[in-house]
């Protein structure tokens, strides 16, 4: 892959492709950006390519809007924030509409000095961008492209995507990949050589089925497979324990018990939980041993018990992959195993990787530092897709 030190982009407009799809609060009078990791995370490039006199658009997706303007989605908080970071002004794109590189993104862009940058509104408020339909994504790419002459792919977040913006922008602009990428390939490359042991994952989320192709390809790496979360209850099932009012699910139980045989003793599961008789923050609770759950409770959260247990797995790993909150961690009732593993990981002295999403959301919406972890990825998605062994586009689309 070339990379932004090989383009000569002084004086030049470069189209940068990030995912500044952050979580967004909408309850107060204007949007608040609870989790600005992602938009951090793109500053490097950026910055980087600003220093050199570039002239930069940058481009991003937030949420999933169906292929037309949608106020809810709009970039303009993220445009602020950015501003924020880069400390210099950026100027957005955005006007209400769905034509994000039409007329006005032209404008904008022939107006940028070098240096200076500006952010387009919503890929996905053009149907052009998720399009299934090759000719549709080759119209929205040949806009796209012709504001620029160069791109830069640094949505590591989104290249498990075949959209317009990752994969054909590309095709028609001299490319190379952003700082983003290449920090977050480097550190899946070491999770999966996994060459220093011991090598402990921990997965959790609400399903097996989302997580079966990356347990299937690193299962017979590791040395601990910790399993919490909603997912953790297919497991139990297949063990021959009541789930009561859990989440299961059911078709996969039988593929749970072939897990289990096929991964012995490596496979760590609850040994307690806690348990809810309804879905809310004010909910009775208990905790039981997940022998006992009760017809009609729910697990929300591993237990203490197997807290110290994952945490004890944890402690002397050298290599740790965490994917998935142990429990509905935005109800504080039910925090307790998502924020134990996260401290026993940070407390490690291993190699550790927060895989994006929801697991980089629990760090920091429970108010733990970054610095705990090696690496923090921005990819959900991209980064099991990977680890998963699957064959990405938008790097694809990089390789020169
Ligand atoms: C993510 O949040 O995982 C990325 O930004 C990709 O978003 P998507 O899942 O809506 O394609
Ligand atoms: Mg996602």
């Amino acid at each position: 892959m070339r990379t932004i030190d090989d383009l000569q982009v002084a004086g030049h407009r470069v189209l940068v492709r990030s995912d500044l799809n952050v979580p967004l609060d909408r309850s107060g009078d204007t949007p608040r950006i609870t989790d600005d990791g992602r938009v951090r995370a793109s500053v490097p490039t950026i910055a980087a390519l600003l220093d050199r006199g570039a002239r930069v658009i940058v481009t991003s997706h937030l949420g999933r809007p169906k292929g037309e303007p949608d106020p809810k989605y709009s970039l303009g908080p993220v445009a602020a924030r950015l501003g924020e970071l880069l400390g210099r002004p950026v100027v957005f794109a955005g006007d209400g509409g769905g034509d994000i590189a039409g007329e006005r993104a032209r404008e904008i862009v022939g107006g940028l000095a070098d240096g200076e940058v500006a952010l387009l509104e919503n890929l996905r408020f053009s149907p052009g961008e998720t399009s299934k339909d090759a000719v549709e994504r080759a119209a929205f790419a040949d806009a796209l492209a012709a504001l620029a002459e160069f791109y830069v792919g640094d949505a590591f977040g989104a290249v498990h995507r075949a959209h317009a913006s990752v994969v054909d922008v590309p095709k028609r602009l001299p490319h190379a990949a952003g700082r983003l990428v290449l920090t977050e390939l480097e550190v899946l490359r070491r999770l999966s050589e996994a060459s220093e042991r011991p090598y402990a994952v921990v997965l959790g989320g609400s399903k097996v089925s989302d997580k079966l192709g990356v347990i299937r390809s690193l299962l017979p790496k590791v040395d601990a497979l910790l399993v919490g979360g909603g997912m953790c209850f297919t497991f139990l099932a297949a063990l021959g324990h009541g789930v009561g009012a859990s989440l299961l699910e059911s078709e996969m139980i039988d593929t749970c018990k072939e897990l289990l045989a096929e991964g012995g003793d490596r496979i760590v599961l609850p040994t307690d939980v806690v348990v809810a008789d309804r879905f809310a923050a004010d909910a009775a609770t208990a905790t039981v041993a997940v022998d006992a759950i009760d017809e009609g409770w729910l697990g929300l959260d591993i237990g203490p018990q197997s807290t110290a247990l994952f945490a004890s797995r944890l402690a002397d790993a050298a290599t740790v992959f965490w994917n998935g909150p142990m429990g509905v961690f935005e109800m504080a009732p039910f925090a307790a195993g998502t924020r134990g593993v996260a401290e026993a990981i940070a407390a490690g002295q291993g190699f550790s990787v927060v895989g994006g999403g929801d697991s980089a959301a629990a760090v920091r919406t429970l108010g733990l530092p970054d610095s705990g972890f090696s690496h923090i990825s921005t990819g959900g998605g991209a980064s099991l897709e990977y680890l998963e062994g699957k064959a990405l586009p938008g790097l694809a689309a990089l390789d020169v």
